[in-house]
């Protein structure tokens, strides 16, 4: 296989996203734009990824150069147009030898199998091929011209058609694939005699024509290269992604009753034989083995749940949970960076932060771990098969240890050895027959108009 390359570019101005950060730096499922792009060249196994940046654009100078180092940044001076911001990867690309893909940072659901079929053409003996798509609305798109054998003969953009040519519905994605060495031969023969006076990269499948080479055009879906102008087409690129989500965790085994109200990010992982009931939410970081259930309204972020383990309703999972195998957590129980024992439950009402809940422990409802002194935060050490009792305040660093049981709403500060009670709260006390001698005393100065002392 020849080496491939990829340039993806990333200088467009992005304004007409209405905001302060930069367009290839929003976010679809929990992942940039640009990320998207550079993943994407990574999966088509690119030996290196090349991304053009606009010199007045630092947040995404930098973002880029994390992503594929700084010697794989380059800038293009002004915006002079798609194949000018190509052109800024010359240097970078000299000597470089194989294929070259080019990739637009604001296309982020491109799948690998679409690019695939832009190198087969290649293969295929094709000099350049585009990856085109039938648009219901082709009317900003340049429009792909093919000869009679369904070769490309040429990309015309939509200020420069004819009116016959406007009618054409089958559209330039805008990835482009060619030997390197050819590309950036036929960048140097474009010009900006145009309507806009951009520099098109559009026009290299004319340039190559006219060199007798033959340029070829692959079809993919129009879902697959939704580009990203604005705030809407954010928003139906990111229900493109959720769709596409939902529909490859079901393909594998998944059962969710309302796939359109479950949320997914890119890295969600739910093995087969996971259960998840409406609205659910998984954000960044999430991995869910066979046999879970997931109750509605949950929340997740960088958590982990074990097989078989019932989670929610109304349960939120924050960074380093970690239910483990049948353990219950229920409504309104926030966890954060605790790993729950197998067969655990903490079912209603509680916040268990920073610590750990052995095996078979049962933590009552109303349950607090608290674990934060304004400074500093402590961990909570629950043995197995301990039982906290309802609405207990365990008060961090704290060792509660096997078998213990907590007498209910105490504040536990001390560690509690195995199999003891311990109990933190005021002794019970009862006076007998107070409530009925009150209740007369009250009813006779209210008949006689007395208020006591105090009263309004
Ligand atoms: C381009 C294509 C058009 C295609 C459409 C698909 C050309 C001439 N036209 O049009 O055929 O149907 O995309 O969406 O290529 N960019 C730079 N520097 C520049 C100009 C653009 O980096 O100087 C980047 C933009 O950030 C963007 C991409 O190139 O990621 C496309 O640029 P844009 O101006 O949106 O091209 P279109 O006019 O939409
Ligand atoms: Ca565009």
């Amino acid at each position: 296989m020849a080496d491939r390359f990829a340039v993806i570019l990333a200088a467009g101005k992005g304004t007409r996203m209405k905001s302060p950060r930069a367009k290839v730096l929003h976010e679809v499922g929990g992942r940039t734009l640009l990320a998207w792009s550079v993943a994407l060249a990574a999966e088509l196994g690119c030996k290196r990824t090349i991304v053009v940046v606009a010199s007045d654009a630092p947040d995404t100078t930098a973002a880029a150069r994390k992503l594929v180092g700084p010697d794989n940044v380059v800038i293009q001076r002004q915006p002079l147009g798609t194949a000018n911001a190509v052109d800024a990867a010359r240097e970078a690309l000299d000597g470089a030898d194989g294929q070259v893909i080019v990739l637009y940072a604001d296309t982020p659901l491109v799948p690998p199998s679409a690019c695939e079929q832009a190198f087969a053409a290649l293969d295929g003996g094709a000099s350049i091929c585009v990856l085109g798509f039938s648009a219901t609305l082709p009317n900003r798109y340049g429009r792909l011209i093919l000869e009679d054998d369904g070769a490309l003969q040429a990309i015309v953009e939509a200020g420069e058609a004819t009116p016959d040519q406007l009618q054409v519905d089958f559209c330039n994605s805008g990835v482009m694939a060619a030997p390197v060495k050819l590309m950036f031969e036929l960048l140097r023969e474009v010009n900006n005699q145009n309507a806009k006076n951009e520099y098109y990269l559009t026009d290299l499948v004319g340039l190559a024509r006219r060199r007798g080479l033959r340029a070829a055009a692959a079809r993919c879906e129009e879902r697959d290269v939704q580009g990203v102008n604005s705030q809407i087409e954010l928003a139906a690129a990111e229900r493109a992604f959720q769709e596409r989500a939902r529909e490859a965790v079901m393909t594998n085994g998944v059962t969710m009753t309302a796939p359109e109200t479950v949320f997914l990010s890119w890295d969600t992982k739910l093995a087969p034989g996971v259960t998840v009931e409406p609205y659910v939410v998984f954000g960044l970081g999430v991995s869910i083995e066979s046999g879970a259930t997931i109750k509605s309204f949950s929340h997740f972020t960088s958590a982990k749940i074990a097989q078989g383990a019932e989670v929610g309703p109304f349960t939120r999972l924050r960074p380093g949970a970690s239910i483990g195998r049948n353990a219950h957590i229920g409504n309104f129980v926030e966890v954060k960076n605790v790993a729950v024992g197998e067969g655990a439950k903490a079912n209603h009402l509680s916040y268990l932060g920073d610590g750990e809940v052995g095996a078979g422990s049962n933590i009552g409802a109303g349950t607090i771990f608290c674990n934060y002194d304004g400074f500093f935060k402590y961990r909570t050490v629950i043995g197995k098969n301990v039982f906290v009792g309802s609405n207990s305040a365990l008060v961090a660093p704290i060792t509660i240890s096997d078998g213990a049981y907590i007498g209910a709403a105490s504040v536990i500060t001390e560690d509690v050895q195995p199999d003891a009670l311990a109990l933190a709260r005021g002794r019970q006390s009862a006076k007998s027959g107070w409530a009925k001698g009150f209740r007369e005393k009250q009813s006779a100065a209210k008949k006689a108009g007395k208020k006591p002392k105090g009263a309004v």
